[in-house]
């Protein structure tokens, strides 16, 4: 088998007006298909950085990014979010759901940009398995937290990415919704075989996962 997943000798730098601030400095990485990895480590450390670059959200500043055999650093902005639409789910600590839709229409977009029959019923379906059966027709402002991420968690694994990213999911919840929503994670990532990235402060959470990395200064540890 190929390369799933594979940074080298990344580095990333913000420009800031005169200044420019060294993000993230030589980092290797190599994850494989099915690995979980949790990234820990203090605020401003990068964490969300790095997430951005698996996403093909950034670009570095220098080295490459391999994804699925395919150097993701190479291409252009289209063709990364081609890849992405497809292969990669993101989940926010903010739900970053869109405000004027439904439940259910948040979901069905998703599936109708990629050309899915059915979106609507596809995406009841999905809101139906994470306990939202009757909150299809809530606009975003009248769910919960909880229920907002569960939202964007179905709408991040509608088109069973094989790479889930997910940065700080349950930063915004009670300890109750983040068991859940953590649960919901695992259960996803055990089901489809797919692998996980996920940052996270919740140390239990963090634990979840068969690969810890701790991230300091902008450098793997
Ligand atoms: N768009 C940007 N422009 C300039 N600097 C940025 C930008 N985004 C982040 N930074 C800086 O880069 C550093 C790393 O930010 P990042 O968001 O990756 O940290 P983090 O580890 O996710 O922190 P937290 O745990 O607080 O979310 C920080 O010092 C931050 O101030
Ligand atoms: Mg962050």
């Amino acid at each position: 088998m190929g390369t799933f997943l594979k940074l080298k000798n990344i580095n990333l730098k913000y420009q800031i007006g005169k200044d420019s601030i060294n993000v993230l400095k030589n980092i290797d990485l190599n994850i494989k298909k099915k690995e979980t990895v949790s990234f820990v480590g203090e605020s401003g450390s990068g964490k969300t950085s790095l997430i951005m670059l698996i996403g093909g959200l950034e670009k570095p500043n220098s080295g490459k990014i391999i994804f699925q055999d395919q150097e993701i650093t190479d291409l252009s902005e289209d063709e990364v979010s081609e890849i992405r639409k497809k292969n990669i789910g993101i989940i926010f600590q903010s739900f970053y759901l869109i405000p004027n839709y439904t439940a259910a229409e948040n979901v069905a977009l998703t599936l109708e940009l990629n050309n899915f029959k059915n979106p609507e019923k596809e995406a009841k379906i999905l809101l139906d398995r994470f306990g939202l059966n009757n909150r299809f027709n809530n606009l975003p402002s009248q769910l919960s937290g909880g229920e907002q991420q569960r939202v964007a968690i179905a709408r991040a694994i509608a088109m069973k990415p094989e790479l889930i990213l997910a940065d700080e999911p349950t930063g915004n919840l009670d300890t109750e919704n983040s068991l859940m929503i953590a649960d919901i994670i695992f259960k996803y990532v055990k089901e489809e075989g797919s692998s996980l990235i996920m940052v996270t402060h919740d140390i239990k959470l963090a634990n979840k996962a068969k690969r810890k990395i701790r991230i300091k200064d902008g450098k793997i540890k």
